[in-house]
């Protein structure tokens, strides 16, 4: 199965994403990350011209399955009115509040429209491409989903830049991730950049989308296992993200620093090929962590085959770098990346 092509749009404002008529606030439910409202007046007035709105506080909270039918009952009184098959969610916020809101727009009426307008990095590099949705069920992440694209994400400028600029430090693990796998121009241009922070960001945040939606389109359901090598960094930094309370982003940049050097340890990488992906990561400023607190051997097989999904998982597919622009998909031990995580000092 062809995923549904995703229409990408870049603008500088709300006032310009609104004049150029291409959503229909009469006909839409506006679901929002409440603190927008705060951090931008800009977002404010845009929303007051939406007469359905349904915001929330954004997070792992909105995500929890629990508290899923009492957002679809409030959702559907306030959309009554619309037939199902002219509404549409407009999901305004982070990759928490998209992965709630493509959900609902996923299973409500049986599939209703969705628009992202992503408004963290996260989002606008990552998850709002590509119609990965999903609920947490007991805090435990990601347990039920859906594949649902968008037809259209906006990405608007005024609202991204509005974050602090730590954010976009943060969300550069996730760009050097789409660059090391691709390689080709996308990693030279990169490499070239003189540009920092959310210039930077702004300025990739297309070949980075359209590389991403390469790979989904050969496999949008990850029924073949092509879609895993975006994975690349995610063995380790899902694991330091559980145990640091790192930022995704950050935790993915500390993965790819563990995936390079176990590719290189284990002779799937030349010690020249190393080189050169590391010192792709410091040109974008990304440096290694070194662990405050480390593993028990325990914890980290427990965290490794959460991520599987899978309590009694004795291998993970681990994504390998050959070199900027090549990965592979390899079937390791569990034991055997404890033990590499081991070696780079990660466990006690
Ligand atoms: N569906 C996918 O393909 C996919 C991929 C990666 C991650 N995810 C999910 O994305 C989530 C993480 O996304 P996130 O990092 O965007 O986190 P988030 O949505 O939780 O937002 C993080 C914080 O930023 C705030 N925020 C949002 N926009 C802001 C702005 N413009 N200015 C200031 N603050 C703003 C939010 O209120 C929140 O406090 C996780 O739930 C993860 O599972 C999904």
């Amino acid at each position: 199965m062809k995923s549904k092509q995703t229409r990408l749009h870049f603008h500088r404002t709300f006032d310009e994403l609104l004049k150029q008529g291409q959503l229909d606030p009469r006909c839409s439910v506006l679901i929002f990350d409440r603190k927008l409202e705060r951090v931008s007046p800009r977002f404010k007035a845009f929303a007051k011209r939406f007469p359905i709105r349904y915001a929330v506080n954004a997070g792992e909270s909105v995500k929890e399955l629990a508290a899923f039918a009492g957002h679809v009952k409030k959702l559907s009184q306030l959309v009554e009115e619309i037939p199902a098959r002219r509404l549409t969610v407009v999901a305004v916020g982070g990759g928490s509040l998209g992965d709630f809101a493509g959900f609902f727009a996923s299973v409500f009426k049986r599939g209703v429209g969705l628009l992202h307008i992503p408004t963290t990095w996260l989002a606008a590099i990552d998850s709002s491409h590509g119609g990965k949705t999903a609920l947490n069920v007991s805090g435990v992440k990601n347990q039920i989903g859906t594949f649902y694209p968008a037809k259209e994400v906006f990405l608007v400028k005024e609202i991204l830049f509005s974050q602090d600029e730590r954010r976009a430090f943060d969300a550069m693990g996730e760009l050097a991730k789409i660059a090391l796998i691709t390689g080709g121009g996308l990693a030279k241009r990169l490499s070239e950049s003189e540009l920092t922070g959310h210039e930077l960001l702004w300025n990739f945040l297309k070949p980075a989308v359209s590389a991403k939606m390469g790979i989904v389109r050969v496999d949008p359901l990850e029924q073949t296992g092509h879609r895993q090598v975006l994975n690349l960094g995610h063995t380790l930094g899902h694991a330091f993200e559980a145990k640091y309370g790192w930022p995704h982003g950050f935790s993915v940049a500390q993965g790819l620093f563990f995936a390079i050097e176990m590719s290189e340890a284990t002779g799937m990488m030349k010690s020249h090929d190393a080189d050169r992906a590391l010192e792709f990561l410091s040109g974008l400023g990304l440096t290694p962590a070194r662990p405050t607190r480390k593993f028990r051997r325990s914890e980290l097989v427990s965290l490794l085959r959460k991520d599987k999904k899978s309590s009694l998982a004795a291998s993970v597919t681990f994504i390998a770098l050959r070199r900027i622009g090549r990965v592979e998909r390899v079937e390791i031990p569990i034991d055997e990346i404890v033990h590499e995580a081991a070696r780079q000092g990660w466990v006690q």
